[in-house]
């Protein structure tokens, strides 16, 4: 590859629903300019799934743009759901589907202490500087569920994943005859070693030797327990100076609550990683600076944790750093790091010489939007 052709990137967005498309247009401005100050062109491709668009053509995410989508660099996620749809429907059909098509099998959400960013506890000085992997295509998220009215359920529980596929049926009988419920949740040794071997890299490129396992043996040992051996050879054998500290998730919300800044990488099967991403976010100053990508072998995706927020979509009132900030991830991501550290190193100023007013509506000012997210490209 010549040395110009290096420095392009064609990126797929999918801006989505509610305050979606306008913080991704912040994000977008952003990383163009940290990117060019490096040299380096981002092409954008833009995809209109989401509510509006299924609203009008009942057409959820066709097989034809997954394939388009794969020839990108990357990919920028806005927000996805609305109250006119019923819930799950654009979720599992969009996002979860993306995730699991494109294998992203990392969640990546780190959470750290911002200036001027208020936070829920008080801190003591100390700063938050953690991280989330959460595994990303398993757990209770496999989509293997059914209701049963009439007290039988016998279904196929056929799936693909990126390394394996799984092919079986649920057969179940409740007596007396009652509805139920029932969902079947895997951890696999491969998509537990892998996330496993993900975030002890992560400890090691923070240079940490201790990572928390997030898990609940004592209850429910056969998924979680599972999870906790595998993560410890895995850990033993590759990464022998990094220490595994199991950790109960319901002890560990806990002790995330009275301590946040204890914590470093906290390594989560996809469930309670699901839950505690949106704790330390909310810990660390909210859903409006929390920024995630969804990673894997091929297609990434960088979306910011929080959703679509319909009440305030159009007014301005979005805060557009997590999608910003997701924007950096991704330009990391990319190979890009001089530019990803231009992104943070703007935000970080432009709260900082905030004067109150000039803050994000969220955090007390009245700054808009668009208004953020040129202060913040003044700084790049
Ligand atoms: C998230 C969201 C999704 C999830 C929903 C919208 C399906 O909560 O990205 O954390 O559960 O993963
Ligand atoms: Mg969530």
């Amino acid at each position: 590859m010549s040395c110009s052709e290096d420095k392009k990137f064609s990126i797929a967005v999918v801006a989505g629903d509610g305050i979606g498309p306008e913080v991704i247009s912040e994000a977008r401005r952003v990383a163009e300019a940290a990117a060019s100050a490096d040299g380096v062109s981002l092409k954008w491709t833009e995809y209109p799934f989401g509510a509006s668009h299924y609203l009008r053509t009942n057409e959820i995410l066709p097989d034809s743009a997954l394939n388009e989508m794969r020839a990108h660099s990357a990919m920028m996620l806005g927000a996805i759901g609305d109250p006119a749809v019923k819930p799950g429907i654009l979720e599992q059909g969009i996002l979860l589907r993306l995730r699991f098509e494109f294998d992203q099998y990392i969640n990546l959400r780190p959470a750290m202490s911002l200036p001027n960013v208020p936070t829920p506890v008080p801190l003591n000085g100390r700063k938050i500087d953690s991280v989330v992997i959460r595994e990303n295509t398993e757990d209770l998220y496999m989509g293997l569920g059914r209701v049963s009215e009439d007290g039988r359920l016998d279904a196929p529980m056929d799936l693909k994943r990126g390394g394996y596929s799984l092919t079986g049926r649920l057969s179940l009988e409740i007596s007396p005859s009652m509805a139920f419920a029932a969902q079947t949740a895997l951890n696999t040794e491969f998509g537990v070693e892998r996330i496993t071997r993900h975030a002890c890299q992560m400890a090691r490129r923070r240079g940490e030797s201790v990572i928390t396992v997030v898990s609940k043996s004592n209850a429910v040992p056969a998924l979680y327990g599972f999870f906790e051996e595998i993560a410890r050879k895995t850990a033993d054998r590759e990464f022998p100076e990094i220490k595994c500290n199991m950790a109960n998730v319901d002890a560990l919300c806990y002790h995330l609550v009275r301590d946040p800044a204890a914590y470093g990488v906290l390594l989560c099967p996809n469930l309670f990683g699901d839950i505690v991403s949106d704790l330390q976010a909310g810990l660390a100053g909210g859903m409006g600076t929390a920024a995630g990508g969804n990673i894997g072998d091929g297609l990434s995706m960088f979306e910011p944790v929080h959703g679509s927020a319909p009440d305030i979509a159009g007014t301005g009132r979005a805060n557009p750093i997590a999608a910003v900030l997701s924007g950096a991830l991704m330009l990391r991501h990319l190979g890009l790091d001089g530019s990803a550290g231009r992104v943070e190193r703007a935000v970080s100023k432009y709260l900082e010489g905030s004067r109150g007013q000039d803050l994000p509506i969220e955090f007390g000012g009245n700054f808009t939007c668009r208004q953020i997210g040129e202060a913040i490209i003044k700084n790049i």
